[in-house]
């Protein structure tokens, strides 16, 4: 009898550590397959550069009020987010849910978060993709036709800026409700860019970083390098994994990673080294806020392009650190990740079902009037209608599955020095 439980109890753990190696090796070829694994430390070679635009990232003077930074909205030790589904722009007072409208307007769109966004893949920036560079021609496309090479060119901030991403920098600066201010209407972009450089330029504490042609390019690229060393992420638990280590992850995490993979379909569009294929796609994301028309809607991509079948498309986000990000896609309509997967477990119905009294309790005190909810049956059904492919059958997960999933995205895709910030109820049963 006692021969016969151990006997039991062997065949037990032999076969429960098959099942690890088993799970261990689908894991491995599909990360592999995927082609997901760490992107490569950047280091920081241009210190100086650094501390120069991490000053400036905090620097208020690069509103013309002065009473906004780059950090206001994207708060560097809290997942360089707001936490606000849209944001307060100028004029707001206080920060991250303390944060109170006042005479400030909102942005239509949710603070991206800005993990691994310097990195050269992405050929476009912003939820629609608005600045992008073409590779092969070294021309970027932007809203300000002086820096698509366009009549008058702004030659001397053209031919100085490093990169995308300091060209997506140059704009927070001119938008209207982010930084700009109301009594600065009249002037244009290019005026607000030598106003705002001639600030920062007369200011003693940046003597040392200021040369004789310096100009808002200068500003423009030392804010990108801040932004590439700061927020690099490379050194998640999945991470490790995928370097060789299996015990990085518990076997809830290997089980969310493997609904990741196949019955969720999500490494369909986040894949490769940033879980993105830095391209827009339509999960049909309800729509919240004021948008981007006159119609309080916002057709993503399409306002960029003109094509009709890029109507509610959006950039396909990074995830690593993606559960310290939350409010959730790119109008913030979800406050948690259990949110966003019940939602592409059905997108149809969930836009349907969509409820925002969640938001409103999180958010009654920030602003001055109740979010708009677009409840237009036209503009849902082609919400619907733009669905991407891979997503229109629902996936039917099960409420085990949800959860490890979940527990995959909030553990393992987030550096440690932030599982403080998270609730891991997912990863406990
Ligand atoms: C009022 C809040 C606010 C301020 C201030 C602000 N941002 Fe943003 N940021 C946003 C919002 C909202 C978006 C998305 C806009 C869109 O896609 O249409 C965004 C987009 C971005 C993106 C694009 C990321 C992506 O996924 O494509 C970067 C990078 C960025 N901001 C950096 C900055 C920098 C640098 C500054 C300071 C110069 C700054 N932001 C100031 C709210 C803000
Ligand atoms: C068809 C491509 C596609 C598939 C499949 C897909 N995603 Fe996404 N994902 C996107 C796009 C596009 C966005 C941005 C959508 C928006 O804001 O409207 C996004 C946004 C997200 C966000 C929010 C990011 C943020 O910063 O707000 C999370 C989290 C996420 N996806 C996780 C997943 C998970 C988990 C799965 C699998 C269940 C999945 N995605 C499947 C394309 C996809």
């Amino acid at each position: 009898m006692i021969l016969n439980v151990t006997k039991v109890l062997f065949w037990f753990f032999i076969s429960f550590n098959a099942y690890a190696d088993h799970i261990d090796e689908r894991l491995e070829s599909y990360f592999e397959n995927f082609l997901i694994k760490p992107p490569q430390t950047i280091l920081n070679k241009r210190p100086k550069l650094y501390e120069f635009g991490k000053s400036l990232f905090n620097d208020k003077d690069l509103s013309l009020n002065k009473n906004i930074s780059c950090s206001t909205c994207h708060i560097p030790e809290l997942g360089t987010v707001d936490a606000l589904a849209l944001s307060i722009g100028e004029g707001g007072e206080g920060t991250h849910l303390l944060r109170r409208q006042m005479r400030a307007g909102i942005t239509s769109r949710n603070a991206p978060h800005l993990f691994n966004k310097a990195d050269p893949s992405f050929k476009a920036l912003f939820w629609d993709g608005r600045v992008s560079l073409n590779s092969r021609t070294g021309v970027y496309e932007t809203p300000e036709p002086g820096l698509n090479g366009e009549n008058p060119e702004y030659y001397e901030i053209v031919d100085k800026v490093e990169n995308l991403l300091a060209m997506q920098s140059l704009f927070p600066i001119v938008n209207h409700i982010e930084m700009r201010g109301s009594n600065f209407n009249h002037l244009d972009n290019h005026s607000v860019w030598k106003k705002v450089s001639n600030l920062i330029r007369a200011k003693k504490k940046y003597q040392d970083y200021i040369s004789d042609d310096f100009n808002i390019a200068d500003i423009a690229n030392a804010l990108s390098y801040y932004q590439k060393i700061e927020f690099q992420v490379n050194d998640t638990p999945m991470d490790r994994f995928i370097k060789g280590n299996r015990s990085s992850l518990s076997l809830t995490e290997k089980k969310g990673a493997l609904v990741f993979f196949e019955k969720g379909r999500c490494s369909r569009c986040h894949l490769g080294p940033l879980l993105t294929n830095r391209s827009f796609q339509s999960v049909s994301a309800p729509q919240i806020g004021p948008g981007l028309n006159s119609k309080n809607n916002d057709e993503g991509r399409y306002l960029v392009t003109k094509n009709e079948n890029h109507k509610y498309e959006f950039l396909t986000q990074p995830l690593r650190n993606i559960a310290i990000t939350a409010p959730f896609y790119h109008n913030g309509a979800y406050a948690s990740l259990r949110e966003v997967i019940d939602h592409y477990d059905n997108p149809s119905k969930a836009i349907h079902n969509y409820d925002v009294t969640q938001l409103e309790r999180l958010y009654s005190l920030n602003y001055n009037e109740m979010i708009f909810v677009d409840r237009n049956h036209y503009n849902n059904f082609y919400r619907v209608q733009s669905l991407n492919n891979i997503l229109k059958t629902p996936l039917r997960l099960s409420e085990q599955d949800k959860s490890s999933l979940i527990c995959f995205l909030k553990k393992s895709l987030t550096q440690e020095k932030y599982h403080h910030l998270i609730d891991m109820n997912e990863c406990d049963r």
